[in-house]
């Protein structure tokens, strides 16, 4: 299947691009590419998308020269990275504190993406948030639950990948209960913090975000889809999402206070 470039308007584009686990069961990948109030461009993700999309991406922004930044913003979305500093050298690279441990050959800029000194620097285009009460690179990398979730302001999008995940898939996978709305990750449970307050704490970081992102209008998310949910929709999306996490998030309070 070949990568899909989407124009959200107001300044969004998401490509929607495959990765194949094992390669054979594609369940898809995403990178974002968002125009600033500044008129330069910054990439959400890293993604090596193919000649078409490449296409799209160098009209857009004079053959990738004002394409500023990429940030990286899942410390275990890693695979893309080498080819996304090779196809915009000029670009500064951000990545989490893993990205510039796994790949410590890349060009990466010493500022990291959880850094506040850079959320700063983009702040007028963009809210960034990241979960409470899980750590943002867990010990075991098949936990995928946090990561660095963005609202464009512009746009009202939220980038997000696996901390929510939304799928919309084909007969017969639609029948799934999982498909068709928003849901946390299902590594929560193995995300948590092992200590008291950490249930907690993650509750509260959602219950602010659904009220301080309640204006966003949709979310893209990886590995699966985008959600037009429709302006002030969200807090209640994410009401739902952790009404479903109670019995994780009760199991955890039981165990560890
Ligand atoms: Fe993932």
């Amino acid at each position: 299947m070949s990568d899909a470039f989407v124009d959200l308007g107001d300044g969004f584009w998401t490509v929607r691009g495959s990765f194949r686990i094992g390669g054979i069961v594609d369940i898809g990948t995403q990178c974002s590419l968002v125009r600033l109030a500044s008129g330069s461009f910054v990439f959400l993700d890293s993604y090596a998308f193919d000649d078409e999309v490449r296409a799209r991406v160098d009209a857009l922004t004079d053959g990738g020269r004002r394409v500023e930044a990429v940030l990286n913003l899942h410390p275990f979305h890693t695979v893309h990275c080498e080819w996304m500093h090779k196809a915009f050298p000029q670009a500064r690279h951000y990545g989490t504190s893993r990205h510039l441990e796994i790949a410590p050959g890349l060009d990466w800029q010493e500022l990291r993406c959880e850094d506040d000194a850079l959320m700063q620097r983009y702040a007028d285009d963009f809210a960034f948030s990241i979960p409470r009460g899980v750590p943002l690179v867990a010990d075991n990398e098949n936990v995928h639950f946090s990561s660095i979730l963005a609202l464009h302001r512009a746009s009202g999008t939220i980038h997000v990948d696996d901390t929510f995940v939304y799928l919309r898939k084909g007969f017969p996978l639609s029948l799934l209960p999982l498909t068709g709305r928003l849901g946390f990750h299902p590594t929560l449970a193995k995300a948590l913090e092992p200590r008291a307050g950490a249930a907690d704490d993650f509750h509260e970081w959602a219950v602010e975000l659904g009220v301080e992102w309640a204006g966003a209008r949709r979310i893209v998310a990886a590995h699966n889809a985008v959600f037009d949910m429709g302006a002030g929709q969200f807090p209640e999306r994410v009401g739902e999402a952790l009404g479903r996490m109670k019995p994780v998030l009760d199991a955890h309070r039981a165990k560890h206070g």
